[in-house]
């Protein structure tokens, strides 16, 4: 019986490549530029099945385009670069890689929480710039975390995470989710989200990206926040609307903003670039070597499973 075909859309480690090209005919692209849809469909005609990126849009024309496909392993926890409904239509599974990453998104989380808090990287530019002159009372004066209230939006399974180090911070933690969860811990549940941004010094954004998340930070919620709060995002860029967040930074609404994630990325608003409170990092809050090896090895496995005829161990959909 002749090995399946796998489309492997960008680089993973080394040695999984080899280990995966073991197991399959393998196909990969050279190179790390974006593709057009006619590239990508060249690349996945043909084949079984399909492990990809964020990067990577796989709707019903690409589907249509590539009939062979009986899988869509996707290597990240979100999935809203793949139409899982006409995957669903075409037989097509798809897959994600939740859990392995939930703890260092979370640590990510908090490294930025705490970046815009104390205004790290503005003191970090500060010394590189060879400004600092003498020590003073007032220099770079932040906010205080400890004690402070913390609002998740978003309590799936990384808000959790971000939420039981803050106990250790001694924070009053809220939550914003459709329903209770049954993961939060102490966290206090507020069912709208006014009232947790009315309430929340800090705001961390967790939810999945979808039509019902769209802009769910519009200029509207932004000016609901506490004066002075910060707001993290590490969910995906269409979850705040980045002009309206510049123009509440601008207006001097907010303390700081800390983002992973960008409308359009990885091109970025030109704005942020000149504001001095906001810590900007490259949609990296899964990037350690351990995590991004086991979002990987999860990828392959269930890309596999389903080409021998097993169940994946993370369908969605
Ligand atoms: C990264 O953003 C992921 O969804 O895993």
């Amino acid at each position: 019986m002749s090995l399946p075909i796998v489309a492997l859309t960008r680089d993973i480690f080394p040695d999984q490549i080899d280990a995966l090209a073991a197991q399959c005919q393998l196909r990969q692209s050279s190179g790390d530029q974006a593709y057009s849809q006619d590239e990508l469909i060249a690349l996945l005609r043909g084949a079984d099945g399909v492990i990809c990126t964020l990067r990577e849009t796989i709707n019903a024309q690409v589907l249509d385009a590539c009939p062979t496909i009986k899988v869509v392993s996707n290597i990240a926890v979100g999935y809203n670069n793949i139409d899982v409904a006409a995957c669903k239509a075409r037989g097509v599974v798809v897959t994600n890689t939740p859990d392995v990453l939930t703890q260092t998104t979370a640590d990510f989380a908090w490294a930025l929480l705490m970046a815009a808090a104390r205004r790290i990287p503005q003191a970090e530019r500060f010394l590189r710039e060879g400004r600092w002159q003498h020590w003073r009372l007032d220099q770079m004066a932040g906010k205080d975390v400890h004690g402070a209230s913390l609002g998740i939006v978003g309590m799936g399974r990384i808000g959790a995470a971000v939420a039981a180090r803050a106990m250790g911070f001694g924070m009053n933690v809220l939550y914003h989710n459709r329903t209770p969860s049954l993961d939060a811990g102490a966290a206090q549940y507020v069912p709208e989200l006014d009232g947790l941004l009315a309430r929340a010094d800090f705001v961390v954004l967790v939810v999945p990206y979808n039509a019902s998340t769209h802009h769910l930070m519009n200029a509207e919620k932004l000016a609901r926040m506490k004066p002075d709060a910060v707001l993290v995002n590490i969910a995906r860029g269409g979850v705040v609307d980045d002009a309206a967040l510049i123009a509440a930074l601008k207006a001097g609404h907010l303390h700081s903003a800390a983002l992973d994630v960008f409308e359009n990325e990885p091109a970025l608003n030109q704005d942020f670039l000149s504001l001095p409170n906001v810590v900007l990092s490259p949609h990296i809050a899964s990037s350690s070597v351990a995590t991004r090896r086991a979002m990987a090895q999860l990828a392959i496995n269930n890309c596999l499973s389903v080409l021998v005829g097993k169940a994946a161990r993370n369908p969605v959909g």
